[in-house]
């Protein structure tokens, strides 16, 4: 680690100020003290218990864990359930058909629409019904393509109830994104929108899903299209079909099926460590019973009185655990909003918090931070006197957004939790119970009642208060992925390989004194970038596979915004060299190259700066010294060069820099 980041921990640690939650909110709090003891005395029952509390069984389990193929786990074992039932049909069937489930906020003000637990028992019953009339049975997987419309939460709704896998991709993400995800999970139908609204304007997806289709062989039979825009699309007669008439055309009852406990319910690609992003998969039983769980005792939600609002979008796995499985399976309220925080203007995340009447709300310190640079006079103009929670997810909180969060938010009164997981962890493994923990700002405290986590050095010992080093999770948990889709060796590898029969997160990691957690970031090449992961192996291939690149290296430089900023270097192909020094396009050049990037994976992956380099620093073994750019791209002395091949090359691309500032 470098000495500024080791300086930055330091003065972390220093943070002693801590925030009880008030004797009000601790006597209604769902999480309490003595939970810890009871799953530290027994862990398995207190799994048991907690998935008899929250779940639905069809079949009851007979067993909690079978860790006997570790790595592999399996969890309430005989077990048989419906993912869909929990989240909808159970609570019609308790007679709540008529509470609000989701409160949808589009982006075109004035866009709203109510959506009870009875209108969405009758939505995925045909939604159902319509996909097994395309040949839609249990295993078969479905690719979901969609805006933040509550269509996308019918759809994933809809393949849960048949056993059929979902993979939703970001809307965000490029055509050749959503191919190569549509063909390493084998989707069969492709559920997608004519389009979704930005900014103001119709952006289109449709088109997305047709180029993905059109590059190539693919299992994909039909495509579903559901109406947002209205905007025009092309249309391929025989395999795409409009959302709403398949869904007219469908039966309106659907009876559903219980599945094994370990059924796959959906398979989330996210960013590795190498170019091929991951197929994390997750079973239907574990998933939904630690998301029920922890949406529970640490979102700390009472269905009968909350107004729930996640900000996320359900392309990532906060959107699937935090959004659809853990708060619908406790039957609750809450606001999905399609725009963005500053459309039409910068209050507008306050005006929705103020007109529904939201009461715990669940966002990112990317977003948090950028709400205080807009200034805490527009907050200030609304009545967040609602709110009672706050909580934060996807990149470490600096301890001044958490403050500034807690005071111009939560009016200096709500607790907030900062809540580590992963797309892998599939829920909330590490943060504050709100009713219990004394939180500290910038710290997400100790893992939740029946998670064991540790923070070791280098050779896998724990490390004492006030040290650093990785972060591990040392004991199963009922959300754990289950593999990486049809490829187990790779699941092995990545997670379980670095440090004998325990978990290796990819984080590092620090202990206060007193013992608490600092999650720092991650120390694999995997960049968080606004709570995005990021590969710096996918953007670099992304980048070499351009005419004019010949090698490129990939670094996050830390950014006060966005946490961390993607930075390029990139060697030029000698016959382009020439060329564009010639004609002087190097701008244009850099243009195009963050155009190519974001056709090749997304917007979202794009370069916030290119840097045009004669060469790359490696060992003598031809490896990349990624910890020298770094030292470039965050504008720092470069440190200890010794083990380059050449260790002139960083004098070049630092000389370089200073005639390109
Ligand atoms: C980071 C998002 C610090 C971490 C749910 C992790 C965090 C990665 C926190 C997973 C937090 C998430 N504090 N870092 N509270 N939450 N991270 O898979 O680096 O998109 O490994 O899941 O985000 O990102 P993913």
């Amino acid at each position: 680690m470098t000495t500024e980041a080791t300086e930055g921990i330091q003065a972390l640690l220093h943070e002693k100020r801590t925030f009880p939650p008030s004797a009000e909110f601790a006597a209604q709090a769902n999480g309490t003290a003595e939970m810890y003891d009871r799953a530290d005395a027994d862990r398995e029952a207190f799994w048991a218990e907690q998935a008899r509390k929250y779940v639905r069984w069809e079949t009851d389990f007979d067993q909690t864990l079978d860790w006997s193929g570790a790595p592999f786990s399996k969890w309430f074992l005989g077990g048989r359930l419906n993912a869909c039932v929990n989240a909808v049909d159970k609570h019609v069937e308790a007679g709540n058909g008529d509470r609000v489930a989701i409160h949808f906020v589009g982006e075109p003000e004035g866009d709203t629409r109510d959506i009870t637990y009875a209108d969405l028992h009758g939505q995925v019953q045909k939604a159902a019904n319509a996909l097994a009339d395309l040949g839609v049975g249990q295993g078969d997987a479905v690719a979901i393509y969609l805006p933040m419309i509550p269509e996308a939460v019918v759809a994933m709704l809809a393949c849960a109830r048949l056993g059929a896998p979902h993979t939703v991709v970001f809307g965000g993400f490029s055509a050749d994104a959503l191919r190569s995800r549509i063909a390493d999970a084998g989707a069969k139908v492709v559920i997608t929108a004519d389009g979704g609204w930005r900014r103001g304007k119709p952006g289109a997806l449709k088109p997305a899903v047709d180029a993905a289709l059109d590059s190539g062989e693919h299992p994909v039979e039909k495509v579903l299209v559901v109406r947002r825009t209205g905007q025009d699309v092309p249309w391929t007669d025989g395999r795409d079909q409009w959302w709403d008439d398949a869904l007219a055309a469908a039966a309106d009852t659907h009876e559903a099926q219980a599945f094994d406990a370990e059924h796959p319910l959906f398979i989330l690609y996210t960013s590795g460590t190498t170019g091929k992003p991951k197929g994390v998969f997750h079973a239907t039983g574990g998933y939904l019973v630690q998301n029920a769980y922890t949406s529970s005792v640490v979102l700390d939600i009472h269905p009968e009185s909350d107004v729930y609002w996640c900000t996320a979008d359900i392309g990532w796995v906060t959107g699937h655990s935090y959004i659809v499985y853990g708060p619908m399976t406790l039957g609750a309220t809450q606001v999905m909003y399609e725009g963005t925080p500053d459309t039409p203007h910068q209050g507008r995340f306050w005006e929705i918090v103020q007109e529904a009447g939201v009461t715990v709300l669940y966002t990112a310190p990317t977003a948090i931070r950028t709400f205080m640079k807009w200034g805490t006079d527009i907050p200030a103009k609304f009545d967040l006197s609602s709110l009672r929670l706050l909580g934060s997810v996807g990149e470490p909180i600096n301890p001044e957004a958490w403050m500034w969060y807690r005071e111009h938010i939560g009016g200096d009164r709500t607790p907030i939790v900062d809540t580590w997981w992963q797309t892998e962890t599939g829920a909330i493994m590490i943060s504050p119970l709100p009713g219990v923990t004394q939180a500290r700002p910038g710290s997400a405290m100790r893992p939740i009642p029946g998670v064991v986590a540790e923070v070791v050095d280098d050779a896998g010992q724990p490390v004492g208060n006030g040290q650093g080093g990785y972060l591990v999770i040392t004991e199963p948990w009922p959300s754990m992925l289950r593999g990486v889709w049809g490829d187990p060796e790779r699941y092995r590898e990545t997670y379980w390989s670095r440090f004998e029969g325990v978990y290796f997160a990819g984080d590092g990691a620090k202990l206060d004194d007193d013992g608490n957690i600092w999650v720092l970031g991650r120390v694999d090449d995997v960049m968080n970038v606004s709570g995005h992961r990021m590969s710096t192996a996918e953007i670099e291939s992304a980048l070499v596979s351009h005419p004019k690149v010949a090698e490129a290296a990939v670094v996050g430089a830390a950014d006060a915004m966005t946490g961390q900023a993607i930075c390029a270097f990139v060697i030029l192909r000698e016959d382009v060299i020439s060329e564009a020094d010639e004609h002087g396009e190097g701008a244009e050049l850099v243009a195009e190259l963050r155009a190519h990037v974001a056709k090749e994976i997304g917007p979202i992956a794009k370069p916030r700066q290119i840097m045009v380099v004669a060469e790359l620093p490696k060992t003598r073994s031809g490896k990349i010294m990624r910890r020298l750019l770094k030292d470039v791209a965050e504008n720092r002395e470069v440190g200890d060069v010794t083990t380059l091949a050449d260790s002139s090359v960083m004098d070049l691309i630092s000389a370089g820099m200073d005639k390109g500032d």
